[in-house]
């Protein structure tokens, strides 16, 4: 049985990815968010098909406590896989935003991500490979198209990227590989925040089973990466 943590999973790419996930009987799917609704969403959707190897736990990730952590964790003992997927976006100029936009951004972007990490860190599986992936965006990926109102976004995702790569060399001892997907367009509520109207090539449920494929398999052959998976941004 592997257990696999995945955050922002009320809705858009968590959600379909937590659902692709907990398609495999072989895993049990920790989902994570604020929203409690959309993870009763997620629990019905499985349901529906048949899923019973999908838990979810109502979490700010804001303000998650090494606590909150031990009453979640105590049940599944160890964790294979981390998705980090929670994200929030802020579409404004940049000589418009304040520090506490960057603040904001980058609390939940990178900072809660870096909490959630440590927190996890004594349930990862040290003795089969474990992983953990980020999930960037194309806007943090260096050579890349960049677009307006994205700046503090754009920034918070390549921090997301660079901590992949420095993580992986610091957890090599313990088995844990760690990689980023940048991911270009998906068609999601954020989405429409940055590019209101626009209608992207790939659907979430589409760019789910990529990333569901990549957090079982990828670790096995790839680690500390970067990778832009976008079939648009130049
Ligand atoms: N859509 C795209 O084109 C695109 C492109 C590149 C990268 N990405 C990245 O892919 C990830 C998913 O994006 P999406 O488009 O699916 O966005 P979304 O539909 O807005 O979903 C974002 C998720 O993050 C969760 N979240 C935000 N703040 C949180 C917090 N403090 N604590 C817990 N959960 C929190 C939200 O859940 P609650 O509100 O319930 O907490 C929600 O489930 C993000 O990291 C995003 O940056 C998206």
């Amino acid at each position: 049985m592997m257990n696999i943590v995945i955050t922002g999973a009320s809705k858009g790419i968590g959600f379909e990815t937590a659902l692709s996930l907990a398609g495999n009987s072989r895993n049990h799917v920790i989902a994570l968010s604020r929203d409690a609704q959309g993870l009763a969403r997620l629990a019905k959707a499985a349901a529906d098909k048949g899923y019973n190897n999908l838990s979810t736990y109502p979490a700010n990730l804001l303000n998650l406590t090494a606590k909150d952590v031990q009453d979640i964790f105590a049940e599944y003992k160890q964790v294979d896989v981390l998705v980090n997927n929670a994200g929030i976006l802020i579409n404004k100029p940049f000589a418009e935003t304040t520090i506490e936009d960057w603040q904001s951004v980058f609390n939940t972007n990178l900072f809660a991500t870096v909490n959630l990490v440590q927190l996890l860190l004594p349930y990862m599986s040290h003795n089969e490979l474990s992983h953990i992936v980020n999930i960037g965006s194309m806007g943090g990926f260096t050579g890349t198209s960049k677009f307006n109102g994205l700046s503090a976004y754009s920034a918070s995702k390549a921090a997301l990227g660079n901590l992949a790569e420095t993580l992986a060399e610091e957890l090599k001892e313990y088995n844990i590989r760690v990689n980023c997907l940048a991911l270009g367009s998906v068609n999601t509520s954020m989405l429409q925040d940055a590019f209101p109207g626009y209608k992207a090539p790939v659907d979430s449920a589409d760019m789910a089973k990529f990333i569901a494929y990549f957090c079982q398999q990828a670790h096995h052959f790839i680690n500390g990466k970067i990778l832009p998976i976008s079939v648009t941004t130049p």
